[in-house]
């Protein structure tokens, strides 16, 4: 198992980790030595990943549930501390998107996104720094923003992340005195099932663009493979979910006295879709 960045005898907890940003930071913290608790809605995704971890000698754990369940991030949180003793790196990533505009979208659609994008993001963030304060653990609060948050438009989803970065700075500030860092991070447009809740047609473009022969199905997961291919076939656009991770790692290897505050990772060529 490599080790080189020195998590061994970490625990973390990952959610949204069945799929895209979340899996990739998932399999590159188990890799690193932490254990990590998988959280997601899909088991079958988080079992490959925790399998793969596992097989290289890590240690993983998979927690299956629903974020917008806000009792859900407490419940991972304990049972993740009952198991290891300890906390020390939380990565809120569970997140979706729905596009449209103020004017014709679907207010359900915008209880969903601010459910998953902002308050399980905010409880994610209160559960994990009071176990880590219980335990006095050198602790890394991650949270996934997105570049919309550095734009003043956007829409709905544009306007959770805002949240996002607001609640970052803020929580920043009020840990000031503790061991607890909080890292932001901004990826841009990335290869993941991201766009599962835009119009079929968008991810068909993007597979054909991409001369990649799959059927995106409404509301459906791609095969990792899949998108691997469409990273790698559109560089200069699509980043790949690995460059968020390493992103990630970075930040949560550094000495306690370093806060890395605001990471924007983002491929080449900007996007102009929300994302
Ligand atoms: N891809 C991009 O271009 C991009 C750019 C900027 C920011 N981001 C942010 O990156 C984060 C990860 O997104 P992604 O691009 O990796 O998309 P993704 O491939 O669709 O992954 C999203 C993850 O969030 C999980 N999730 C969504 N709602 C959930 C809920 N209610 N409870 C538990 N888990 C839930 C999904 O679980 P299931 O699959 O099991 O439903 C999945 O694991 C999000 O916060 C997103 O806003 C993405």
């Amino acid at each position: 198992m490599s080790n080189s960045t020195g998590l061994a005898g970490k625990t973390a907890i990952v959610t949204g980790a069945s799929s895209g940003i979340g899996r990739a930071i998932a399999a590159q913290l188990g890799a690193a030595g932490a254990h990590v608790f998988l959280s997601g809605r899909t088991a079958e995704a988080m079992q490959d990943c925790a399998a793969q971890i596992v097989d290289q000698g890590g240690q993983a754990s998979v927690v299956v549930g629903d974020v917008t369940q806000l009792g859900v991030l407490q419940t991972l949180v304990d049972q993740a501390v009952a198991e290891t003793g300890h906390l020390h790196i939380m990565v809120n990533n569970a997140g979706l998107s729905y596009s449209g505009s103020i004017l014709e979208g679907d207010p359900e659609h915008w209880r969903t996104m601010f459910d998953t994008n902002v308050l399980a993001l905010l409880v994610g963030c209160q559960a994990a720094v009071r176990a880590m304060r219980a335990c006095n653990a050198e602790g890394q609060i991650v949270n996934i923003s997105s570049v919309v948050a550095q734009r003043p438009n956007g829409g709905v989803y544009a306007a959770t992340k805002h949240a996002v970065n607001v609640i970052s700075a803020s929580l920043r500030d009020e840990l000031e005195q503790d061991s607890i860092r909080i890292t932001n991070v901004m990826p841009g447009a990335i290869a993941t099932n991201f766009a599962r809740n835009f119009d079929v047609e968008f991810s068909a473009t993007m597979l054909k663009m991409a001369g990649i022969d799959a059927d995106p199905a409404p509301g459906g997961h791609l095969a990792p493979e899949t998108l691997e291919a469409l990273a790698n076939n559109m560089q200069n656009l699509l980043g790949n979910p690995q460059d968020v991770a390493n992103a990630v790692m970075y930040a949560v290897t550094q000495p306690i006295h370093v806060n890395i505050a605001d990471i924007v990772v983002r491929p080449p060529k900007s996007f102009d879709v929300a994302h």
